[in-house]
């Protein structure tokens, strides 16, 4: 992904692409290449966003990302917490859904991490700008901690929240007693070796998660917060 910049242009199999010439076009003009492709101009959505940006951590898909949202059933106004910001994709979903009165509560234990997500975030809601009259809600505050200490940070009970990192049993741990009773925490886990409901790892480490619900290319998992029970299943 580039940002249009009037000196640059771009090779592509449907021949050159002049930066200058789409600067201060609008979405649905059209452009003619120098092969004589005709291409339409718009701007890219959140899931193209997300795909193309700066990574610095592997991101899920954005179809993971929405069927989390729809696991925890993510509604404006929401609190929710995520864990690890890694590259900020799951951070704008989460923005997009809670929206102006909802909050996101992002902890990254790696600075690098937070800075990319940071920059990310701010690149998506410059854009947003551009083609929309109302703001980009900024309801997102980052940590720069290991969410082990989540309970030192966060001062308000939680309507869900959003794990995806290495070892999500102990994030469960510190997340869980934040949560609202009845309301849901998925975790989204790769490399997993998995029999349903039961032994499950992001690196081979022992988890068990009751009350599951798991999808294809990374798995998400639905632990309800109720289910307090569940901390004795893991270790
Ligand atoms: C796979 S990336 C998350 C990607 C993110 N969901 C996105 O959409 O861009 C995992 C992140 O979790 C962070 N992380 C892992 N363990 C953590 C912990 N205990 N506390 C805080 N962050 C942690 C890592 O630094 C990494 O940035």
């Amino acid at each position: 992904m580039w940002i249009l910049d009037e000196r640059r242009k771009v090779n592509s199999n449907h021949g050159m692409i002049l930066f200058e010439d789409i600067i201060g076009k609008n979405p649905g003009d059209t452009y003619i290449t120098s092969t004589g492709t005709e291409m339409i101009i718009r701007r890219p959505s959140l899931d193209e966003f997300t795909l193309y940006m700066k990574k610095i951590a592997a991101i899920p898909h954005p179809k993971n990302n929405n069927t989390a949202l729809c696991l925890m059933d993510v509604s404006p106004g929401d609190w929710v917490l995520e864990c690890g910001t890694g590259s900020g994709a799951m951070t704008l979903f989460l923005s997009r859904a809670v929206g102006v009165i909802g909050r996101v509560i992002s902890f990254d234990s790696k600075e690098d991490h937070l800075n990319r997500a940071k920059c990310n975030y701010r690149l998506w809601i410059d854009s947003w700008k551009l083609s929309h009259e109302t703001d980009w809600p900024d309801n997102v505050t980052f940590h720069h901690a290991d969410v082990i200490n989540a309970t030192d940070r966060v001062r308000h009970l939680l309507d869900g929240a959003f794990l995806d990192m290495l070892t999500p049993n102990l994030g469960l741990r510190a997340v869980l007693p934040l949560i609202k009773p009845g309301k849901v925490i998925t975790c989204h886990i790769v490399k997993v070796f998995n029999r349903r409901g039961r032994e499950c790892g992001a690196d081979n480490r022992r988890h068990s998660f009751p009350g599951q619900t798991c999808h294809h290319t990374g798995f998400t998992y639905r632990v309800f917060g109720e289910a307090e029970g569940l901390l004795r299943h893991k270790t």
